[in-house]
């Protein structure tokens, strides 16, 4: 199965860039699923009804979200109704919404999407992931249905996510970093065969601080206080994220390939 993950949609920028260039890029590489993080996509503080239309219909086939999930409000309700919507499977025992989803692929294949959040530096308290996805992972084995899985671990700390790496390797075909909006250069398949990069990077303008404009980062560095909220920045983002490719018999990885392209980072294709 030929997979593509972008990292974090920040705002106008990122939404500019996913629109204008992942139709394309799913004609171009033959993409059998596409999953889109969308936590930062309306105006970096979760996703809106309006937002997640626009990734869907720029050929996601699964948003998924993070500790942002539910900064958009409408998104409580809305994400009951738009199964193609994940929330974290540890982000409350009372959210609304799906960790996991079994997701249809061309020719009859299934792929499970899920994603965890992490606990170390997060800014509130989540349930332990790594149980939470190994509950997911033993019901649903590698090698017949599905015929892939995608984790998506959203944390702060490469370690926890090095680590989420490792406990699903074999058992995953992807686990996947999100949440620091900066790409890091690990992208590689672990020994029992699952791809792995610590951070997937934002699909955002990398003129700035995390996707936000500097000013206001800076100043409350600097002062340590706060004068005006953050906003998004506005300049050309660049996509970023990581392309997979897995045998549909093991469910396992055989290539993989970190994306970036737009904006500012050099250019990363397969
Ligand atoms: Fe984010
Ligand atoms: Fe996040």
């Amino acid at each position: 199965m030929k997979i593509l993950f972008l990292g974090d949609v920040m705002g106008r920028a990122g939404r500019a860039a996913v629109t204008e260039r992942l139709p394309r890029l799913r004609a171009d590489w033959g993409l059998d699923f596409v999953v889109v993080n969308g936590e930062n996509a309306t105006s970096g503080h979760g996703l809106s009804a309006a937002h997640a239309k626009t990734l869907l219909e720029a050929g996601a086939d699964c948003i998924t979200l993070g500790d942002h999930a539910f900064d958009q409000k409408e998104m409580l309700s809305y994400i009951e109704k738009e199964p193609r919507i994940i929330r974290p499977l540890n982000f409350s025992k009372a959210a609304p919404g799906k960790g996991y989803r079994l997701f249809n692929a061309p020719g009859g294949r299934k792929i499970l999407v899920t994603q965890v959040l992490g606990q170390v530096f997060m800014k509130r308290p989540f349930d332990d992931p790594f149980s939470a996805v190994e509950q997911v992972l033993k019901a649903h084995p590698l090698g017949g249905l599905p015929q892939a899985i995608l984790v998506d671990v959203h944390c702060e700390a490469t370690s926890e996510k090095m680590a989420m790496g490792h406990w699903c390797d074999g058992k995953a075909s992807v686990v996947v970093g999100t949440h620091t909006h900066v790409p890091t250069g690990d992208a590689q398949i672990l020994p029992g065969g699952t791809a792995f990069q610590s951070d997937a990077g934002m699909c955002g303008d990398y003129n700035s601080v995390i996707g936000m404009e500097k000013a206001e980062p800076l100043r409350r560095f600097i002062t340590g206080m706060a004068k005006d909220r953050f906003t998004p920045a506005r300049g050309e983002a660049t996509l970023s994220g990581l392309y997979v490719e897995t045998d549909d018999r093991t469910g396992k990885a055989t290539r993989v390939e970190m994306i970036r392209e737009g904006g500012r980072l050099q250019t990363s294709t397969p």
